[in-house]
Formats: C-alpha cells, structure tokens, sequence
C-alpha cells in the first residue's frame, strides 16, 4: 500500500440481487461499518445495478459507506434507450461510477475512446470515475501487460483527470472471478507503471501520486493483506466477495 491517498475500499455487485437482497446488504453493512468505527481507516463504496441505486441510497444516505453507479452514458440526456445519465447518478446521491469494465469492454464493444467521454460526462455531473483497465490472458502471457495497460490507461484517461475525481482499478481480465490472481511482482510492476504514466499525464505534483490505483480481480479476504500491502496498490475493487458483507468488511479491515 502506498503511504499516500487513502484507500478505497469499492464493491462491484454487477447483474446480481434483488431489492430485498440490495436493501439487506446495505443494511448489514451500515451496521458493521458503524460498529467497527474509526478502526476503519479506509473509504468503502459499493456499486449496485442501477435500478436498486436509490434503494441502497435509501439505506446507506447516513453512513459513511458512499455508493456508486457501474456504468454512465457520455451524454447528460436525449434519446438514448436503456442508457443511464451520470448527472440522474449524482441526482441520486452517487459519488462515483465504474467506467471500462472489462465486462462493458467485452460484451458491449467499449473503446477506450468511449471509456474516456464516459468518464468525461462523470467528472462533469460532479461523480468519480473508477477507470478499469487490464490486459487478457493472451496478452499476459503475450508479455504485452504494460503495453496494453498503459494504452489504456493514455487513451481512458480524460482531460482534467485529477486525484479527486479519477480512480483507476488495474482488473486483469483473467483474473476476474476466476479464482486467479498475478503475482506480487505483477501487481508492483504493473501499477508502479500505472503511476509513471499518470505522472506523464497529469504533471509529477499531487494529482498523480494522490489519484487512487485499486487492484481488482479475485480480491477474497485470504489474498487481500498480501495485495492491499504492495506500493501503490491503494484499494482494491472487489466483484464476488463484496456480496458478502463479511468478507467485504475483511477486505477493508485488510487496507486499513
Ligand atoms: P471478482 O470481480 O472480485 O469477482 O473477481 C472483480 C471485478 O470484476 O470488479
């Protein structure tokens, strides 16, 4: 973990639970998160599917725990069928939102390019982006990783990035709900590079030392204080294990 940014703790609930699930997650995660105090010493934010937002916001609007959108669309209205602005997201009490996950990459055909005007529109509506990145198992095993993260990272990134709006989650593809995750060494190559390419971006000053760098991708509270302890992993964001309030709680408890 890097001395720096304060860590942020984020849970990805993807296509998963309905309102009595999402209400009941929420709560129980109030409750444990005001039960633990200030021995947290992290940020903790989850993201539901869109529709549940406001039954989560309902719940968590006087906790500590922030909570987020998983997708935007780059425009703030029209005709847009299905598609969700990020100024009805901030409407609703989000602080941040996902952008680029490798899922919406994958099974949506998103661009970086689409990736950057998503996250052009969040900082706009006044919400955090969380920018995924990562390569795929051809690619890691290629030895391409820091080529095609850092391409992502260059072409992702969006003009007035700073270290309060813009939160980059480094997701290797094949390590997402695999069970799979890289190794120390992988971790600390690929986000020492993360950093260098934000300093080349966004000037060597606060904004890149202070812009938050998340692992993501098979993140389980056995694997977290091994992950959460490498330099400039400053979070983690967490897929399967954070629809379960327990192991979510020891994830965070393992940044703080
Ligand atoms: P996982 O998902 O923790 O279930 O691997 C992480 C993610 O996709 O953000």
């Amino acid at each position: 973990m890097s001395n720096g940014p304060k860590p942020l703790v984020a849970g990805n609930w993807k296509m998963n639970g309905l309102k009595d699930d999402a209400e009941a997650l929420a709560a129980a995660l109030k409750i444990r998160v005001a039960e633990a105090g200030s021995t947290l010493g992290c940020e903790l934010a989850v993201c539901p599917p869109s529709p549940l937002i406001p039954v989560v916001g309902d719940v968590l609007f006087d906790s500590p725990v922030a909570f987020g959108a998983q997708d935007c669309h780059t425009e703030q209205k029209g005709a847009h069928t299905g598609d969700v602005s990020a100024w009805l997201l901030a409407d609703l009490g989000c602080q941040y939102v996902i952008v680029g996950h490798s899922e919406r990459r994958q099974n949506h055909c998103e661009s970086s390019e689409l990736v950057n005007a998503k996250a052009t529109a969040a900082h706009a509506a006044g919400l955090t982006s969380i920018v995924c990145v990562g390569e795929t198992l051809a690619q890691y095993e290629a030895g391409d990783t820091l080529a095609m993260v850092e391409r992502q990272v260059r072409e992702s990134l969006p003009q007035g990035a700073s270290a309060t709006n813009l939160v980059v989650a480094y997701e290797p593809v094949w390590a997402i709900g695999s069970g799979l995750t890289p190794t120390t060494d992988d971790i600390t190559k690929v986000h020492a590079h993360i950093r260098a390419v934000l300093a080349a971006a966004l000037g060597k000053g606060d904004d890149a030392a202070g812009v938050r760098l998340l692992y993501g991708g098979s993140v389980k509270p056995g694997n977290a204080a091994d992950i959460l302890a490498i330099d400039n992993v400053d979070g983690a964001l967490v897929g399967g294990a954070s629809l379960k309030v327990e192991d979510f709680l020891a994830i965070a408890t393992a940044a703080c």
